[in-house]
């Protein structure tokens, strides 16, 4: 075995430990959104955009853009944990093709766990940020509907 051989063969040992210590505590749900996050993006000029900072210092950015009254996209970063990014993945699938009104209606905390399959208890306000970011961007999107002019203002 080569030198190459063997340092591919350290890394997929290596990642199939990393998996194997995840598998302990995380639904195969929530690895695979954390795997390979839905939406991890940011949209120009969005209709709706919020920025939460959480009780731990992370913060989340939520961007929507919507459509006749529907949530056409959304995108999310963080620059948070890996649950966070779970989270901000699971909740711009929750939003997306709803109304402002059956998104509000759909988007918790608690479904955002029951859909992930629980977390552990030190990474449940990673949770409580997704939620929350997504519900001021929802406000966001609302207060603009009002005051469209507002938009230019924000920064995002
Ligand atoms: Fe800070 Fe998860 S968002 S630890």
């Amino acid at each position: 075995m080569d030198e190459r051989d063997e340092v591919e063969r350290f890394q997929r040992e290596l990642q199939e430990q990393i998996l194997e210590d995840l598998r302990r505590t995380y639904s195969p749900v929530a690895i695979d959104h954390w795997m390979h996050p839905r939406n991890f993006r940011s949209l120009e000029d969005p209709d709706g955009y919020a920025r939460v900072q959480g009780s731990c210092g992370d913060t989340m950015e939520m961007f929507l853009r919507v459509r006749d009254g529907r949530i056409l996209e959304c995108g999310f970063q963080t620059d948070g944990c890996g649950p966070t990014i779970i989270c901000g993945s699971v909740v711009t699938e929750l939003a997306a093709g709803k109304t402002f009104v059956e998104a509000l209606a759909t988007v918790s905390t608690s479904e955002i766990l029951r859909i992930v399959g629980g977390l552990p208890e030190s990474h449940l306000h990673c949770a409580r940020l997704a939620s929350e970011t997504m519900r001021r961007a929802l406000a966001d999107y609302q207060y603009h509907q009002q005051a469209p002019w507002g938009k230019k203002y924000r920064k995002t």
